[in-house]
């Protein structure tokens, strides 16, 4: 069965250490897999705008032997024209792989269950697992593991970023501490997943709406947009609703003294962050950035070995 990695528990606890182990290696010696040589075609899907994302895949494709084919879902026959299912039917015949950013989640499982090659979700609504792999994988560089760390999530409690936050960090036995806004709380349904995943990895969560208890002796400070793509019409009400989850200097010297502070950019100075904090020499944000590229690659090659 071909193997697909559509949100943070798509993997086992062990599949994901042993993915951010390659992507440690990777990062090491960058052309040492090559399961893509041939060269092999990886379709790249946006139906949303991306930098980061576009940029570490095409790269990454590069460097693991293969032609990145990237795909503007505007100007192709996607979307109104012609279903998912028929299009994941097209590509699968030619390509190695599919990666897609979209809208709903359901478009990405509908890609999957069509499709004969692995599709990796680069951003739903639902999650951003790809960014998580990155995460950890920044963490463990900063911290030497991952297991038993804390990590405190301040901002949308109820986005992407959160919902593969609670899932991927539970599967890393990770403490997640989450403040938010009441209204922006998570879903209960992942947190109930992330819940029990923790229970077997020895992980935890824990929800709040005060910023300074989720960020108490923090050993990683997370933010990201209060403003998810494809909320752009809400920008003058969430800004106003999340007043008061800025991470800026007097919260973040809350968090342990050598915390580091994440985001997965674009960030909002001013707003989720301030520049101090952003720019300062707790964070870790450049890394992270980076580490899209060699966490993606360790995914794309072990994908390549499955099923
Ligand atoms: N973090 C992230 O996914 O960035 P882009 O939107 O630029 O791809
Ligand atoms: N939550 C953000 C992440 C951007 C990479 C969004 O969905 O726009």
């Amino acid at each position: 069965m071909v193997r697909h990695f559509l949100k943070d528990d798509d993997i086992s606890s062990a599949e994901q250490a042993e993915i951010i182990r390659r992507a440690l290696e990777l990062k090491k010696s960058p052309y040492s897999a090559r399961p893509y040589a041939g060269p092999k075609t990886v379709a790249l899907i946006f139906d949303k705008t991306s930098t980061r994302t576009r940029v570490s895949f095409a790269v990454g494709v590069a460097d693991l032997g293969g032609v990145p084919l990237i795909i503007d879902s505007q100007t192709s026959q996607m979307g109104g024209k012609e279903s998912v299912a028929d299009t994941a039917r097209v590509l699968d015949r030619q390509v190695a792989a599919i990666v897609w950013r979209t809208y709903a989640h359901s478009g990405l499982e509908e890609m999957a269950a069509n499709s004969n090659v692995p599709v990796i979700n680069s951003l739903s609504d639902d999650y951003h697992p790809c960014q998580l792999l990155a995460d950890l994988l920044t963490i463990h560089e900063h911290k030497g593991k991952l297991a038993g760390l804390k990590v405190a999530y301040v901002g949308d409690a109820a986005n992407n970023m959160a919902n593969s936050y609670l899932i991927a960090c539970a599967l890393a036995g990770m403490n997640v501490a989450m403040a938010s806004p009441a209204q922006f709380s998570p879903d209960p349904t992942v947190v109930e997943r992330a819940k029990s995943i923790a229970a077997a990895t020895g992980g935890s969560i824990s929800l709040s709406q005060q910023p300074a208890e989720a960020v108490a002796n923090a050993d990683v400070v997370v933010a990201d947009t209060w403003i998810s793509m494809g909320q752009e019409a809400e920008k003058a009400k969430r800004i106003q609703e999340f007043a008061g989850f800025t991470v800026d200097a007097a919260l973040m010297s809350q968090a342990n003294a050598d915390a580091i502070f994440m985001h997965c950019l674009p960030a909002y100075r001013g707003y989720e962050v301030s520049a101090d904090v952003l720019d300062g020499p707790q964070s870790v944000i450049w890394d992270e950035a980076e580490n899209r590229l060699h966490a993606q690659k360790a995914l794309m090659a072990w994908l390549a070995e499955q099923g």
